[in-house]
């Protein structure tokens, strides 16, 4: 049920699976194997709890520096996911979109994420973006690009260049900025993740790793975030 005082977009950073498979004496892939499971549960539990929109990032402009093997596997999981979770969040009414540079991704994979794309695009539940080859500076960069391109044809006065314009050229154009970061696995960096949407967000870390973050993970924080004072660079409203 929703709360009124919970976010609207709620965007998560999806971390500790490689050392969540450690622990237990496996390989990381396990832990990625599981992390998918727990994206599944989040993903159901934010659709019932009326979320609007939810941002994972799944693959970073970075994770490319991972071992082959590990890139590779992800990509597979990937895939695996696209084919079968589609027709569940689907059934839920989920809209799914990738937000990020798909072009290095194999061409199957792609076609897969544009699939989701339409066949969910009229869903009106919760709207889930995955961040995949994403990169917050990269985000500013090409929206900078976009526009650059604009004032040199003269379409565009650099001068009316505002906040709105800017944001409407990022991937997340349209799209609320997120209200609270989730981060799990202890960490407390932002790394590259929607540099220019949270500006104002509040970070909440999670000690547990990504794949022990379950539902009643998922309503602790919310429970955290509405005791934050949200301020804005304002002071404090008296009562
Ligand atoms: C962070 O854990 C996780 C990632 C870089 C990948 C996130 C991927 C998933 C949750 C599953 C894949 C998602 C989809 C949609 C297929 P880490 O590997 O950085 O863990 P560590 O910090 O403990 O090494």
């Amino acid at each position: 049920m929703k709360n009124p005082t919970d976010p609207q977009h709620v965007a998560i950073i999806m971390d500790g699976n490689g050392r969540w498979a450690r622990q237990r004496g496996m390989p990381r892939s396990f832990g990625h194997r599981a992390g998918v499971e727990s994206l599944r549960r989040v993903v159901r539990h934010s659709a019932n709890l009326g979320i609007s929109y939810l941002t994972v990032y799944a693959f970073s402009t970075e994770n490319w520096k991972r071992p082959r093997r590990e890139v590779s596997f992800l990509i597979g999981l990937l895939r695996e996911y696209f084919r079968t979770t589609i027709g569940e969040l689907h059934a839920m009414r989920v809209r799914v979109l990738v937000i990020g540079d798909m072009a290095p991704f194999p061409a199957d994979v792609r076609e897969l994420a544009e699939k989701a794309r339409t066949q969910t695009r009229l869903n009106d539940g919760l709207r889930l973006q995955i961040a995949l080859n994403y990169g917050g500076r990269a985000d500013i960069l090409q929206a900078a690009r976009t526009l650059a391109a604009q004032a040199r044809t003269g379409e565009l006065d650099p001068a009316g260049i505002d906040e709105a314009c800017f944001a409407g050229c990022l991937h997340t154009a349209g799209l609320p900025d997120p209200e609270v970061v989730i981060r799990t696995s202890g960490e407390t960096r932002l790394s590259n993740f929607l540099l220019w949407q949270t500006a104002y967000a509040e970070l909440v870390v999670a000690a547990e790793c990504w794949p022990d973050f379950d539902e009643a993970s998922l309503e602790r924080v919310l429970a955290e975030y509405r005791q934050r004072e949200r301020r804005f660079g304002s002071v404090r409203r008296e009562s």
